[in-house]
């Protein structure tokens, strides 16, 4: 899960700027010198501040949705390019004592095959963030986010993706070719900015970018917000507005947390804070009520693929004790309870309140299913009850060393993670390896086009 409870397409978190008065970079003289349009040695001890543009050579694709490239012997991890092009680009953070500096790419001097128009502008230099491969054709945002996956697969986890199957591709969602990966949020979360239109937050920035609409939004949420005339009215500066419009049943439009009706708080005692999502699995329809706020999976076609994801790696699981952790509002909880029929158990554990209500609700009736509320660390130290099979949903950040220890504790025959970020999912593939799993099978799914985000789904074996 990325930092927002519900998706990459707002960077919650500003990692502290080089930078300490932007300001005065910002009136800063440009110093740059150029020698048949290329920056010279001197121009990397002048004014490396924000601003300054320089012609970068970039290289391979990194983690994080930039591209690397070298500046005088420095990293520069440049966006909005592609491997292969030649750009100028503008230095965003920087400075002498920097480790590294970040750019934008703000002219293509050599274009990559792989460029297309951006489908979303406003993610472009200095935009927004969320959309920052918007530049890139979708088979090639694929082939971007798999080499990411397998880089860092080899560098934190010590595995190679090409051994385990050299087949892996990032796999796109039913709908996105036809749709040109646009239109998939179920979810969407706007901020007003200081003259009060909704928008989204600056890249790495607190500053708001007023929108006029947002190409990931379903139809169903674009619709919300032209009734709603989310991009039109004038809302109180800083207000957050969620639009949620969920596969198969009425939309809700949260303001500042609360329901919102027709231009005005909804104040009816009935008034919806949550919606129902159907998940249709084989013959089965699976029914969820969600907190509108909560976290789901945003993709309309995520919840589908990643629960038939998940009930493949788990195998044959009739009459196996499961645990579920993290998770959720019980997407994977139901169908794997379904799946160890009447003599298997499901212990699902979840550490979000309003959660653990819906997974309850979800799970109403399900009597192979037993619930836990609490962080998944300190459920898994309370309980050392054995597990014939382990699944793991973990938010970005991952698993971590000690639950990794408890998981292996309970000693399974398999281990399904869902992960969100390659990087973390590595870390964990470590840790696992420390205790005799190694990766047997891994999918990638293209949860996030036009974002640098992918899902994986690991089986490990021991
Ligand atoms: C990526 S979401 C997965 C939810 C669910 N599997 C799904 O796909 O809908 C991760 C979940 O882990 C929960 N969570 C995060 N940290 C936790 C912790 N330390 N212990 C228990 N749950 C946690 C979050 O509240 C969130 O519901």
């Amino acid at each position: 899960m990325p930092s927002s409870s519900r998706g990459p397409a707002v960077p919650s978190d500003r990692p502290s700027d080089p930078f300490s008065d932007r300001r005065a970079a910002r009136g800063g003289r440009r110093t740059t010198r150029r020698q048949g349009g290329r920056a010279t040695r001197q121009s990397a001890r002048v004014d490396p501040r924000p601003e300054v543009e320089v012609e970068l050579e970039v290289g391979p694709v990194a983690h994080g949705g930039h591209c690397v490239a070298r500046y005088d012997g420095r990293v520069v991890f440049v966006r909005h390019t592609l491997p292969g092009e030649r750009v100028r680009a503008r230095v965003t953070e920087g400075g002498d004592a920097a480790k590294f500096w970040r750019a934008d790419a703000v002219e293509i001097l050599e274009a990559s095959p792989d460029r297309v128009p951006s489908v979303w502008p406003e993610a472009g230099p200095g935009g927004v963030g969320g959309g920052e491969l918007a530049h890139v054709a979708l088979d090639a945002q694929r082939r971007w986010k798999r080499d990411v996956l397998a880089e860092q697969l080899r560098r934190l986890g010590k595995v190679d993706l090409d051994e385990v199957d050299p087949q892996v591709e990032v796999e796109g969602l039913p709908g996105d070719a036809e749709r040109g990966g646009l239109g998939y949020r179920t979810r969407v979360d706007l901020v007003a900015d200081g003259t009060g239109r909704a928008g989204m937050h600056r890249f790495r920035s607190h500053d708001v970018v007023a929108l006029g609409g947002m190409p990931l939004a379903t139809e169903d949420v674009a619709e919300l917000a032209a009734r709603e005339k989310v991009f039109t009215r004038t809302w109180r500066p800083g207000t957050r507005i969620e639009l949620v419009a969920p596969v198969g049943s009425a939309p809700v439009l949260l303001v500042d947390g609360e329901p919102w009706r027709s231009g005005s708080p909804d104040q009816r005692p009935n008034a919806r804070r949550s919606v129902t999502e159907r998940v249709v699995l084989g013959d089965r329809e699976h029914e969820y009520r969600v907190a509108a706020g909560g976290f789901w999976q945003v993709h309309r076609e995520a919840p589908a693929t990643l629960a038939r994801a998940v009930l493949d790696g788990v195998g044959d699981v009739d009459g196996a004790r499961v645990l579920d952790l993290y998770a959720g509002a019980g997407l994977f909880t139901s169908p794997l309870a379904a799946a160890v029929g009447t003599t298997g158990s499901v212990v699902a554990v979840e550490g979000d309140e309003r959660a653990v209500r819906d997974a309850r609700r979800n799970a109403h009736g399900l009597d192979r299913v037993e619930l836990h509320h609490g962080p998944v660390e300190q459920v898994l130290a309370d309980d050392p009850t054995g597990a014939d099979v382990v699944v793991l949903d973990p938010p970005r950040v991952g698993a971590g060393r000690g639950v990794v220890e408890a998981v292996a504790a309970r000693q399974p025959s398999r281990v399904v993670y869902v992960a969100c970020d390659p990087a973390a999912l590595a870390r964990d593939v470590a840790y696992l390896a420390g205790h005799g799993y190694g990766l047997a099978s891994l999918r990638a799914f293209d949860l996030f086009p036009h974002t640098h985000h992918l899902e994986a789904v690991a089986v490990l074996t021991r």
